[in-house]
C-alpha cells in the first residue's frame, strides 16, 4: 500500500522521507494555511523534498477556471497532481486535464456514487474522506469496501487513496480491504510503529541487561 503524508510541511514530509514510508503527499487549503509563504512556494519546497507526487488543490467553481488553475499548478512540476473537489465542473476539469496529460485527484469523495463518476471522468485519484464520515456516524470505512468493490468490478484503474484518517485502525482496515494507498497525518505514521507491550519490553529487558552488564 503506498503511504502518502497529509501535510503542507516540509519538516513533516521530511521526518517520513526520512523514515521511508512516503510514497506522496496530499495538502488542502487548510493544511497550507497552518504554514508561511506562498502555496507556490509550498508545492516548490514539497516537490523537492521528496520523489513522487504531490497533491495540489484547485479553489476555482467552474470547469474553465480550474482548468486554468490545474494547468498552471502543473507548471510547477510533473509531480503535481490536480486535486478537485467532486462536482459536476470538477469532473468536466478531470476529464479535460487528463486529456492532457495532467493528473488528477477527485476529493471530498463522500459516497460510491460520487467515487464511480470521478472514475468514469478518467481521474487518477480519488480520495474519500473515512474521518468525517465517522464523525457523523456514519462508518468511513464502509464506504473505502464499497469504492474498491465498485472499481474491481469494473476494472477501474483510478486508485483509491483513503484521507481524513484519525487513527491507526483507519490503516489496519485499508490495506486489509487492498485500498492501494492511504494518506496520513505524520503523528499516524508515528503511532504505526508503536505497541505499549515494546515499551515495557524494552524497559525490562534494559532492566535485565543491568544485571548481566554488571558482571
Ligand atoms: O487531505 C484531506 C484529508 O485527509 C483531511 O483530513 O482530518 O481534515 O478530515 P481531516
Amino acid at each position: 500500500m503506498k503511504i502518502f503524508i497529509d501535510t503542507a510541511s516540509v519538516a513533516e514530509l521530511n521526518q517520513a522521507v526520512a523514515l521511508g514510508v512516503a510514497d506522496g503527499v496530499t495538502t488542502n487549503p487548510t493544511l497550507l494555511a497552518r504554514e508561511s509563504g506562498s502555496a507556490e512556494q509550498i508545492y516548490r519546497d514539497l516537490c523537492s523534498a521528496i520523489d513522487g507526487p504531490v497533491c495540489a488543490e484547485a479553489v476555482s467553481a467552474d470547469a474553465k477556471s480550474i482548468i486554468q488553475e490545474g494547468k498552471k499548478l502543473a507548471q510547477i512540476s510533473n509531480q503535481i497532481v490536480v486535486k478537485i473537489p467532486v462536482s459536476k465542473e470538477g469532473l468536466l476539469a478531470v476529464k479535460q486535464l487528463e486529456s492532457e496529460g495532467i493528473r488528477t485527484n477527485v476529493t471530498l469523495v463522500f459516497s460510491p456514487m460520487q467515487a464511480l463518476m470521478a472514475a468514469k471522468a478518467g481521474a487518477s485519484f480519488v480520495c474519500p474522506f473515512v474521518g468525517r464520515l465517522d464523525d457523523t456516524s456514519q462508518p468511513g470505512m464502509e464506504l473505502i469496501e464499497q469504492i474498491l468493490a465498485i472499481y474491481n468490478n469494473y476494472d477501474y484503474e483510478t486508485e483509491v487513496i483513503v484521507a481524513s484518517i484519525r487513527n491507526p485502525l483507519h490503516v489496519r482496515d485499508a490495506a486489509l480491504m487492498g485500498a492501494h494507498a492511504a494518506t496520513l497525518p505524520l503523528k499516524v505514521v508515528e503511532q504505526l510503529m508503536r505497541h505499549p507491550l515494546t515499551d515495557i519490553g524494552i524497559e525490562k529487558f534494559l532492566q535485565d541487561w543491568g544485571k548481566v552488564a554488571g558482571r
